[in-house]
């Protein structure tokens, strides 16, 4: 049944400060992807990233969008993935959002957000030469398979698309099989305005499917 009182705003044609805010509070629900990168020169960087899903299994990939910053400039995740063609999707948890948070502040290119917060790189990865952050529970080692570019000016989006190669999770996030747990899992996911919202248990229920 069609709701009453519904008003259409077309998006396309209001400045793109409107339309994010748009968006970003009502595409909602969004996972959050923290993201480890190496610049060629071997520094390491670290970003929190909410335009993320999966999106396939054969073979196994995930999508981040990492938009050019208000200035219109490509943020240094986007630079280091372009340039090495590699990067760890860290799963963001209860437990860890307010050091994700911490790493979002705009540092110097080649200024490591791991030394700046206090983290440390995992380096047990094995298909790539970038760390995971050993404070988050769950990581995907990823190899750049495209990078779709919409747009080139402020918050144009950029769609980093990655190939899984491995993950790697905590044990005692596992079930009884050996698979992850959602239950056990606090993902912590972002809402529009600066708003935050953290999976538990007692919220979850089941549906089968028909
Ligand atoms: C929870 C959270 C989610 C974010 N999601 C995105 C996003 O999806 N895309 C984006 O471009 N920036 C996003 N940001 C902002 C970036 O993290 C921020 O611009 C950061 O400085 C980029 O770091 P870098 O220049 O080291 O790549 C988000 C920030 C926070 C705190």
């Amino acid at each position: 049944m069609a709701k009453e009182g519904i008003s259409r705003i077309d998006l396309g044609e209001k400045d793109p400060r409107t339309a994010y805010h748009w968006l970003t509070r009502t595409v909602a629900p969004r996972p959050i992807a923290w993201v480890s990168t190496k610049s060629p020169r071997g520094k390491l960087n670290l970003a929190p990233f909410s335009y993320f899903n999966a999106g396939g299994a054969n073979p196994p990939s995930l999508v981040f969008s990492c938009t050019y910053t208000r200035e219109g400039k490509p943020k240094d995740t986007l630079r280091n993935v372009r340039e090495t063609g590699e990067f760890v999707v860290n799963v963001v948890t209860r437990e860890v959002v307010e050091a994700a948070n911490l790493t979002s502040r705009a540092f110097e290119y080649e200024v490591s957000e791991f030394e700046e917060v206090g983290l440390t790189p995992a380096w047990d990865t094995a298909h790539v030469t970038v760390p995971r952050v050993a404070e988050s529970p769950i990581a995907f080692e990823c190899r750049v398979f495209a990078i779709v570019d919409h747009g080139n000016g402020p918050l144009s989006a950029h769609y980093v698309i990655g190939e899984v190669l491995a993950v790697h999770c905590d044990a005692s996030l596992l079930d009884e099989e050996g698979m992850p747990d959602p239950a056990k899992i606090e993902h912590c996911a972002r809402l529009g305005k600066s708003f935050y919202l953290r999976v538990r248990e007692e919220e979850l229920f089941e549906l089968p499917r028909p």
